[in-house]
């Protein structure tokens, strides 16, 4: 018998798993206030008389891109699936992986059937078979309400027994990859599939698939019922929508913020609070470490899809890290490959040896900077998966924004020696 503390190991495991059982849930709006709150009325409407076209149309027409990251234009990804000979299938991501993104798991905290309803309504369209709900495994409060609330559903008849299944993600980044995450579902090791086909042509076992994230529901559910301009209404810098950032890093209140599409790191930083007091605004990640790694100086570009990209970045998933004068770029840079090398699935040489790579050249005192340029070209042009082609983005744009953190190697005999 080992003991740790007073506890012996066996009591300690078992304490573990209680607490893993019995979650503490935040306030939550259950269905039944949702029901009071006309939830569903809106689904029960298009099950009875519905044209799928007509909410694919308002979803473009609202201007609603998938918000896992990608930003795809969330309606086409119906007709793509829809062309399709079924029977068809859908798969929910709640596997936001990304370092700094806590959205999702703010939206199901909250209210988890603005996501549910959205995910029926996405379904009907398709006409799926089934749904598999992909739920990271390190939100326990949110697989119980989701276990409760689809429990729920079933039980007042909105859905049939096992229409919605639950499956729970084990921690792997690359499981957020929607590839990846159908492997995954199908009970497979979680490496992502050669692209084409599309999900949408090949996908669950098979079956063509159509998959969303877990706010990009949520945003179905309330522009089918609120009408688009709950959504579209907001315009900022010339840019329409909303998006929920996730802000962290030198704040003074981290949290997820509801704001335009079209804001500033400046709007951000002011609506989480501020800067942390004592330290000076440096830098930002704007959509987690796939993204890239801004100066401060450009605090003007709103942060919507497409506006980062001639700055060599991307919104993402809206994950903001601000970094301060007492933050070093380098060792931030240093720290996103390393978890990069980590994350990654191994499937492909250049991501698996580039990542490797890369960390030990950004261990050097001075970047050899031709050779991670070279290095950073194969990754993008040869990974088969997003995270290959992008990891190199922190070291690309540190060595681009912020020079005299990364000064280029002195010695160049340096290059014979790899
Ligand atoms: P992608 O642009 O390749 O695909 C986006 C979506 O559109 C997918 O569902 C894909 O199947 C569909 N699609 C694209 N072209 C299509 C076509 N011709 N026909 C049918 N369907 C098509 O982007 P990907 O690799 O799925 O996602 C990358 C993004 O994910 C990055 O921008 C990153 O920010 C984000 N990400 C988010 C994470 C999170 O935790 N939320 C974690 C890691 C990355
Ligand atoms: Fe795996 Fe990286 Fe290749 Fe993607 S790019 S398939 S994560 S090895």
């Amino acid at each position: 018998r080992m003991a740790v503390g007073n506890a012996t190991v066996g009591e300690l495991v078992r304490a573990a798993g209680n607490a893993c059982r019995s979650p503490v849930l935040p306030p939550y709006e259950t269905l039944d206030d949702y029901l009071a709150d006309g939830g569903y009325q809106m689904l029960r409407r298009l099950r009875a008389a519905g044209s799928p076209d007509e909410v694919e149309q308002a979803l473009l027409a609202a201007g609603l891109r998938g918000l896992g990251g990608a930003g795809f234009p969330s309606g086409k990804k119906w007709s793509f699936v829809r062309a399709e000979q079924g029977p068809r299938l859908m798969a929910v991501n709640g596997d936001e992986g990304e370092p700094g993104t806590f959205k999702d798991r703010y939206h199901l905290e909250r209210v988890p059937h603005y996501c549910l309803e959205g995910m029926l309504i996405a379904a009907w369209a398709v006409e799926a078979e089934r749904v598999y709900f992909y739920i990271r495994d390190e939100y326990p409060a949110v697989l119980e309400i989701l276990r409760r609330e689809i429990a729920a559903l079933e039980q007042v008849g909105l859905i049939d027994p096992g229409y919605v299944e639950l499956r729970r993600g084990a921690g792997a980044y690359i499981c957020g990859e929607e590839s990846a995450m159908l492997e995954s579902i199908e009970g497979k090791r979680g490496i992502p599939r050669h692209r084409p086909p599309y999900v949408a042509q090949v996908g669950l076992f098979g079956r063509p698939t159509l998959v969303h994230n877990v706010e990009t529901l949520h945003w179905i559910a309330r522009i089918c019922r609120e009408g688009a301009d709950v959504f579209a209404g907001v315009e900022q810098n010339g840019r329409k929508g909303l998006r929920s950032y996730s802000v962290s890093g030198r704040v003074a209140k981290p949290g997820v913020y509801l704001l335009p599409a079209g804001s500033t790191i400046r709007d951000v930083i002011d609506a989480a609070g501020g800067m942390t007091v004592g330290h000076r605004f440096k830098a930002y990640q704007p959509g987690g470490p796939s993204s890239g790694i801004l100066p401060a100086s450009l605090d003007h570009v709103p942060l919507d899809f497409d506006t980062l990209n001639e700055h060599g970045v991307f919104i993402g998933s809206a994950a903001v890290v601000v970094l301060s004068d007492r933050d070093n770029v380098k060792a931030a840079a240093q720290n996103m490959l390393r978890f990069f090398e980590h994350e990654s699935c191994g499937q492909c040489t250049p991501c698996r040896s580039g990542c490797e790579k890369a960390v030990q050249l950004m261990a050097a005192e001075h970047w050899d900077q031709p050779l991670l340029g070279e290095l950073a070209q194969v990754m993008a042009d040869a990974s088969i998966c997003g995270l290959g082609q992008a990891a190199p983005n922190p070291f690309l744009t540190a060595m681009k924004y912020f020079p005299d953190e990364v000064r280029p190697a002195t010695l160049p005999s340096s290059r014979t020696e790899r």
